[in-house]
């Protein structure tokens, strides 16, 4: 019978033995599982973390800032902020392949990662937020060799660091609450699911700098807007894309020449399949006045009423 009290108990103290006074280094992502290992490290060892969190440019409006200020602010954490948007655009330029851009970005990630960690000097430890699903999936046929994730296996082989993967025996929903238990805010516990190549998935084709604004402003519409309708809890996953194709319009007397938006929302347990969301049409039209009106260069919205399978939730 597990009780979250005494997991966090024992995992501190577990984590205390393993490091003694030994230093750690964690790549904190902001989404659940790393926010969540970094406050349990922290909760054990204090300053002897050190937390690198990487922008790539590809996170959704507000979400690199609100990371910084959940972690150095509240928790007062040593974070270490890499402004890595330069490097992982150049690499992104021209490539237009789906599966190539995961490629691209996890490798990156991965290169980055070490050329950063290795100027901050030695650390002995690596903390992950390895899940126990990761574990299970990476070894089989699901999602992974559909779309490749970077989660699993993407270490150096000559890797220094010693693992410490204090949540690899945990389920998805035992993370959240371990999560609130070391009071980490709602919006990093019950964060909807979000990929490793971040919104550059949701840019289809070559992705640049003007259709990534396209796209987080969009996605920071539409989620403002489900939150204010009350529809965040009950949809499973939401976000705008942006297909690589314009189309004609009209606003006041003249003829435009502009992008359309994808909606997707989805209901799902697990991600593996996936319903369509029913949002009330109403509250479809709010937010299709709103970015049309407030995004630039955005003269159409369609939304995503195909369910997984045959689709895929996200778009590549
Ligand atoms: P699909 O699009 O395969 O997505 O139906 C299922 C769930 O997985 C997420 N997803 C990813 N997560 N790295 C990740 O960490 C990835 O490359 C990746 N691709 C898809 C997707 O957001 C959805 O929740």
């Amino acid at each position: 019978n597990w009780s979250m009290e005494t997991f966090v108990e024992d995992k501190i103290r577990e984590i205390r033995d393993t490091v003694g006074d030994r230093k750690v280094l964690c790549a904190l992502s902001g989404g659940v599982d790393s926010s969540v290992v970094a406050a349990l490290i922290h909760r054990a060892i204090g300053d002897q973390l050190t937390c690198m969190f990487i922008d790539h440019n590809l996170l959704r409006k507000g979400e690199a800032e609100g990371v910084m200020e959940t972690f150095t602010g509240k928790f007062d954490m040593n974070v270490i902020k890499i402004d890595a948007r330069e490097r992982f655009m150049s690499k992104l330029a021209g490539v237009s392949d789906p599966e190539q851009k995961r490629k691209i970005i996890g490798n990156e990630f991965i290169y980055c990662f070490d050329e950063e960690s290795a100027k901050l000097g030695e650390f002995d430890f690596l903390a992950q937020g390895t899940l126990y699903t990761d574990i299970v999936e990476s070894g089989t046929a699901t999602a992974e060799t559909i779309k490749s994730h970077h989660n699993v296996g993407g270490l150096p082989e000559d890797m220094k660091f010693q693992l410490i993967e204090p949540l690899n025996a945990l389920f998805k929903d035992e993370v959240r609450k371990v999560g609130e238990e070391l009071g980490l805010p709602r919006e990093i516990v019950w964060r909807q699911p979000f990929p490793g190549p971040g919104l550059a998935i949701r840019v289809l084709g070559e992705v640049t700098e003007d259709k990534l604004v396209i796209v987080r402003e969009s996605d920071a519409i539409l989620r403002e807007e489900i939150a204010k309708a009350g529809l965040d809890n009950e949809i499973w996953q939401y976000f705008t894309a942006l297909p690589d194709m314009k189309s004609v319009g009209v606003m006041g007397d003249s003829r435009t020449y502009s992008y359309t938006v994808g909606i997707r929302a989805v209901t799902s347990i697990d991600g593996m399949t996936a319903d369509w969301a029913r949002i009330p049409w109403d509250i479809l039209e709010k937010i299709s006045v709103r970015i049309v009106n407030e995004v630039e260069n955005v003269n159409r919205i369609v939304y995503d009423v195909t369910s997984k399978p045959p689709a895929t939730i996200e778009w590549e």
